[in-house]
């Protein structure tokens, strides 16, 4: 049946740092900060921490596993053993599409940050804030940035999978790591940076709630790609020799130290500036600008490479969401690469112009409550991949046969994965359980109650219809 050799990763480091470039993005770098900032720092952390390591990364070797073994994306995966189960490789395209409706608008706002560090953004630091507030809510300046940003990723999937993405990530993804090290080194030794460090370090938990700990797991998932079959469709491309557990252990350990340098390089600043930790989506066009211009001149050039390799990170990571609706197209519904590519480009055109403009001049323009950005964003973050993962950890652990994964994760029994029978019980039992336990407690604790119910609605709609998918 099979008739092409499928594509393959050109090396290892090329697969780890593809599958790194998709797990650390604009969730480490833009996210995470204003998810810690809303949800009360330090004890928000530790309860990321814990799902990144138990949940996470479980769910990570479980993609990993099955994009191999079945050598198949995310809905050949499923479909191949029973096509009951396409609508879960279905949910995760659809995750991919609502992603990729606000992430290349939040790309452009990257890519015109670059250009914005040369032309007087740092010269006026007061002013920061409300230039960040004026740019997002112009209903052409956005957009224009927008579109470039998607541009780029096109141009990258077209090119396929060792040629585009692999190089894209070797060489900008290091570059990332020194700035964000140098960025935090000045931010903590700012005056008054202490109190940044005891915000991220000295947890307060009197402010947790079930919506906190939702909003930790679905951080969790968003940051490591999880939960919608990114990481099975990367894990197909990988070699039958490659250690899965080991590299997801690595990929996993580089997003977080992303994460957490993210959050070492904004808050301590922020608190040395005397702003809001509570100030959303802005916190990291606001505060890292402003960390620059207090350096004079030379803050110029940083701030503009800080937000290159801003970029880079953000398309090496929508470059992979792009690849799970592309290769569906492709493995699902037979199509060509590049005529794939640009079917997805132009809808993905369509949810950002609206996404964008939902934050200014269409912000009256609500549905269940929330402006589009809103909608594509809480309902993938929130709801659609902590239940792909769960879904993933049920059909790992309850459909596939244990032997075909203990198999598969030690490469015929040619290397060793001494913690398989732990991690066989925490997909099987405990990441279905805890993870239906936090959406439910999360969800009657959270504002947007009717937006989650409709989610939910069309993850069981997808489930009645799974064999017509
Ligand atoms: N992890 C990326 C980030 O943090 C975003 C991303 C890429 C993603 N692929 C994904 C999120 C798949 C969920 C699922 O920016």
């Amino acid at each position: 049946m099979e008739t092409k050799q499928r594509e393959n990763w050109g090396s290892r480091l090329g697969f780890l740092m593809a599958a790194a470039g998709s797990a650390v993005g604009l969730g480490n770098i833009w996210r995470f900060p204003y998810m810690t900032g809303e949800n009360g720092g330090g004890a928000f952390i530790i309860i990321y921490l814990f799902f990144v390591l138990v949940v996470g990364l479980s769910v990570m070797v479980a993609e990993f596993a099955v994009g191999r073994r079945t050598q198949q994306s995310a809905v050949g995966a499923y479909k191949s053993v029973s096509n009951k189960w396409t609508f879960a490789g279905v949910l995760g395209v659809l995750s991919g599409f609502f992603i990729m409706g606000f992430y290349p608008v939040v790309g452009g706002w990257a890519v015109a940050y670059i250009f914005k560090s040369f032309t007087g953004l740092l010269a006026a630091p007061d002013a920061i804030g409300d230039v960040f507030g004026g740019f997002i809510t112009s209903p052409t300046q956005p957009i224009i940035w927008f579109l470039i940003f998607l541009a780029m990723n096109t141009l990258i999937v077209a090119k396929g999978i060792a040629g585009g993405i692999e190089k894209a990530g070797k060489v900008l993804m290091p570059t990332l790591f020194v700035l964000l090290i140098l960025i935090a080194m000045r931010s903590m030794t700012l005056p008054g940076a202490g109190a940044g460090l005891e915000f991220l370090f000295k947890p307060d938990f009197s402010k947790v709630t079930g919506a906190t700990f939702l909003a930790a797991l679905g951080q969790a998932f968003f940051s490591l790609s999880l939960g919608m079959g990114c990481m099975i469709t990367y894990g197909s491309y990988l070699n039958k020799s490659e250690n899965l557990h080991s590299n997801a252990l690595m990929v996993t350990l580089m997003d977080t130290g992303v994460a957490l340098l993210a959050g070492l390089a904004i808050f301590p600043a922020l608190f040395a500036f005397g702003m809001e930790p509570a100030a959303g989506p802005g916190l990291v066009f606001v505060v890292v600008p402003q960390i620059f211009a207090a350096m004079g001149g030379a803050g110029t050039v940083f701030s503009a490479i800080f937000f290159v390799a801003l970029t880079v990170a953000a398309l090496t990571s929508s470059v992979s969401l792009m690849e799970v609706v592309v290769a569906y197209l492709i493995d699902s519904r037979g199509m060509e690469r590049k005529p794939a590519v640009y079917l997805t480009s132009a809808i993905m055109v369509v949810t950002g112009l609206l996404s964008s403009l939902s934050l200014g001049v269409m912000s009256g323009v609500t549905f269940l409550g929330v402006g589009a950005f809103d909608f594509f964003d809480i309902l993938t973050d929130k709801i659609f991949l902590a239940i792909g993962g769960m879904i993933l950890a049920i059909f790992c652990g309850w459909v596939l046969k244990k032997e075909d994964l203990e198999d598969e994760l030690t490469n015929g029994g040619t290397i060793k994965f001494g913690l398989f029978n732990v991690w066989y019980a925490l997909i099987k039992y405990v990441i279905p359980v805890a993870v239906a336990f936090v959406a439910v407690s999360g969800i009657m604790a959270i504002t947007q109650q009717s937006l989650m119910i409709f989610g939910i609605g069309i993850i069981v709609v997808l489930a009645l219809f799974s064999k017509k998918l």
